[in-house]
């Protein structure tokens, strides 16, 4: 069994390269760069130049325990500094694309939180800005570098499970959402802020559905204004299906986040750790039973890391990686617009009552 293992858990190695290390600044001293950026790039041995953030008292703090050399005053500064090889981003999402563009223009490569945007016009522009200015530039989607996850798209790849028939993400969760005061009001919250890592993976390991439909709710006494649960479902060729359904105001007290791809060969069912704790969280489960390779029933994947801050090295090694070598980013800006997209389809759905047609018919 540890042979069978062996191709997926080297496709889930997220070390990088000491040839392909190079220096980073960051913009944003928020929660998550606190939480999960820092701590992955601790682990990696990734060196942070110097950090950014407009509450420069926070950027102080922040800088401080993790031994960050350098507060910039400005952005500008931050940009001449000519140490820093990659910018990576994490603003709220409504202001990430006028930053983006100053830091295209300025020919360092990028790391852009997700998501990118609010809008599809502003994620084409954005790409345009980094064929433009001939950088590399990814979107943090690091839900694809998630042990669990990984391990799953690595097991369809190798045809373990057939054809893919469905993918199922369903998530019940009690989700603090006072954590960001900046997404109280925001009409759109759900999908645009949570569920865009399910629906981003499900793009990832069926590619682009011919419609979507989504309906959303609210309920009584939740802290914010924007949808808090949704139903999304996907129709594909032949009869492959994909469906999410997550909720954040769980008043039942059993967290649960599990995943499943049925495939006309097998299955891989797993859950998301974090979730059942969040931002705590325990480690990921992946199973697969498979008629392809000698699993004898459900087999357990043994996952050793966590989605957060573990990933968090996926994808600042992806944009090392492309940068130094040549390797394809994973979640490239250019390809992620196809994100923003079926977000953007999802909520047109949201919004009318209908099914939305995506671009392959
Ligand atoms: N899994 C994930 O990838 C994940 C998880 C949480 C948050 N996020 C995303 O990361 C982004 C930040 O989230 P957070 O939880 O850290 O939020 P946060 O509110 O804790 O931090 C945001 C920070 O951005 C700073 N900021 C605002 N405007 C700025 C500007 N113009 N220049 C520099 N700094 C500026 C704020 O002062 C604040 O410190 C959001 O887009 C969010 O959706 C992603």
């Amino acid at each position: 069994m540890i042979d069978l293992f062996k191709d997926v858990s080297e496709f889930c190695n997220f070390e990088i390269a000491e040839a392909h290390k190079v220096p980073i600044a960051i913009i944003g001293a928020g929660g998550i760069v606190d939480g999960a950026h820092l701590p992955a790039y601790k682990i990696a041995g990734v060196e942070v130049v110097g950090i950014f953030d407009v509450d420069q008292a926070k950027a102080k703090d922040v800088a401080g325990r993790h031994r960050i050399p350098k507060v910039y005053s400005s952005l500008e500064e931050l940009l001449a500094d000519p140490r820093s090889i990659i910018v990576d981003i994490a603003v709220p999402a409504s202001l990430q694309p006028a930053i983006f563009y100053q830091v295209a223009a300025a020919k360092k490569h990028i790391l852009a939180q997700k998501p990118m945007a609010t809008t599809v016009a502003d994620g084409v522009k954005m790409a345009q800005a980094v064929a433009d200015n001939g950088i590399i530039a990814a979107v943090n989607h690091q839900l694809r570098f998630e042990e669990g996850m990984a391990a799953a798209y690595r097991m369809v790849e190798l045809g373990w499970v057939g054809k893919v028939t469905n993918v199922t993400i369903e998530v019940n969760l009690v989700t603090p959402w006072e954590m960001w005061p900046w997404a109280k009001d925001l009409e759109r919250l759900e999908i645009m802020l949570h569920s865009i890592h399910y629906h981003d993976v499900i793009r990832w390991f069926l590619g682009e559905p011919n419609t979507v439909f989504c309906v959303a709710g609210r309920t009584h006494g939740q802290y914010p204004v924007g949808e808090t649960r949704t139903i999304s479902t996907y129709a594909y060729d032949e009869g492959v299906t994909a469906l999410v359904h997550a909720n954040h105001i769980n008043r039942g007290g059993d967290n649960r986040a599990e995943f499943r791809i049925d495939g006309d060969l097998g299955s891989i069912r797993g859950t998301l750790g974090l979730l059942y704790d969040y931002p705590v969280g325990r480690v990921d489960t992946v199973e697969v039973n498979s008629q392809v390779v000698p699993t004898d029933g459900w087999t357990p994947y043994p996952v050793t890391t966590r989605w957060f801050p573990d990933a968090f090295r996926g994808t600042i090694g992806s944009v090392m990686r492309a940068i130094a070598i040549g390797t394809p980013l994973r979640s490239s800006v250019a390809e992620t617009v196809g994100t923003l997209r079926l977000v953007e389809a999802l909520y047109q759905s949201m919004d009318s009552g209908l099914s939305v047609k995506l671009g392959n018919q």
